[in-house]
């Protein structure tokens, strides 16, 4: 496929463009407030077999069907539990996907051949019109080519997926910067499935005892994740990034504060410049706060160690511009105590191939 990318800018006229394109069968990125979105109709399998061509995806892995009002759930769904109703009533619009058992007009191709459907409804203005204009649900997994980051500028978009589909909404950088909180409400308990801005504390206060797919936290090759697209190498730069962590066990736990510590920034260090030495092009991924460790101009700044929500949102552009700048050798600091930490790490210990040096 090789056709002309539209660049569209927020304004009405454009998402109506944009709104034609989808009701015809074609595809449109957008932007939400997690990531920028690949979005085609979702009842239509050949828009969803598109989707899957354009960003070189695996078929097996399903997409999250975008809603602009709640009373389109019991379209797509043939049970809305009650916790269900409660986390709808809560949290959307906004980041969050829940689970359910899908109904016959979803096609088999949008949902992977599962029995079960993704559903979300975006709070980002764009998303929510291009859905109500269009008149259709939308279809849209993050919109990098497969294995990429995700994308949080319509910038990133186009680097990945001009030529390949119909045009991009710009709706500036995202809020958030990571994908949404997976919430898979078909089995006995609730059971995140993707970690996201929606924690799992957030889901319980109002539901009660939440689960965590164990493949989240300790990767298991013989145990398939239960989200199909958690199995895949993700997110990944084209260099070799290793996380350097303090080790929990030799932690003096009184003494765990971000600014005292300065072993990682030393291993860190020691790595930059035997690699340097070398001839190779190395980046150093840190929170602006601990930049002054390190004496080069390599360092890439993602976010502040007293809000883990900048790192958050930082993350995947650093992980870009890694790209951009053709580094061999990436060294990231450990962003787990942050907020959002553990949505933080599974990104990032993803993109590292769980390559973790401990220090
Ligand atoms: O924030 C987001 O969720 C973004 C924006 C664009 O809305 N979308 C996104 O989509 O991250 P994608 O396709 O990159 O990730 C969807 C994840 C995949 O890991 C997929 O396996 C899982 O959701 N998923 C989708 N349908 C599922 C289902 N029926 N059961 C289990 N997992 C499912
Ligand atoms: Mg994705």
């Amino acid at each position: 496929m090789n056709i002309e990318t539209r660049l569209f800018s927020d304004d009405d006229k454009d998402i109506e463009a944009a709104a034609e394109i989808l009701r015809k069968g074609g595809l449109v990125a957008f932007p939400t407030e997690t990531v920028y979105g690949l979005g085609g109709n979702a009842l239509s399998s050949t828009s969803s077999e598109h989707i899957y061509s354009a960003k070189g995806r695996p078929s097996d892995n399903p997409l999250i069907v975008h809603i602009a009002d709640t009373a389109s759930v019991y379209e797509l769904a043939t049970e809305v539990p009650e916790t269900a109703k409660v986390l709808m009533e809560a949290f959307w619009p906004g980041p969050l996907t829940i689970i359910l058992p899908k109904k016959e007009i979803v096609p088999d191709t949008t949902t992977g051949g599962l029995a079960t459907v993704a559903i979300r409804m975006p709070s980002h203005p764009a998303a929510l019109k291009l859905i109500k204009m269009s008149g259709v649900y939308i279809a849209a997994p993050s919109a990098n080519t497969s294995g990429r980051p995700s994308p949080t500028t319509a910038q990133h978009v186009m680097e990945d997926l001009n030529g390949r589909i119909e045009a991009v909404i710009d709706g500036g950088p995202v809020g958030i910067g990571i994908e949404s909180t997976i919430v898979d409400l078909t089995g006995d308990k609730p059971t995140i499935l993707r970690p996201g801005y929606i924690t799992k504390k957030m889901l319980e206060e109002l539901i009660g005892e939440v689960e965590i797919d164990p493949t989240l936290i300790r990767p298991d090759p013989n145990i398939r994740p239960k989200a199909p697209g958690m199995k895949y190498t993700h997110y990944s730069p084209s260099g070799e990034l290793s996380i350097v962590e303090k080790n929990s066990d030799s932690d003096n736990k009184e003494d765990n504060t971000f600014d005292s510590d300065t072993a990682v920034a030393d291993k860190i260090n020691e790595l930059y410049n035997k690699r340097k030495s070398e001839g190779y092009i190395v980046k150093i991924l840190v929170p602006q706060e601990h930049a002054h460790l390190y004496n080069t101009e390599d360092v890439i700044i993602v976010g502040s160690v007293t809000d883990g929500i900048t790192v958050a949102a930082r993350l995947y552009s650093a992980l870009r511009e890694c790209d951009d700048m053709d580094a061999a050798y990436i060294y990231s600091e450990s962003f787990m105590d942050y907020e959002l930490g553990g949505a933080i790490m599974n990104r990032l210990l993803k993109a590292a191939g769980h390559r973790v040096i401990y220090v």
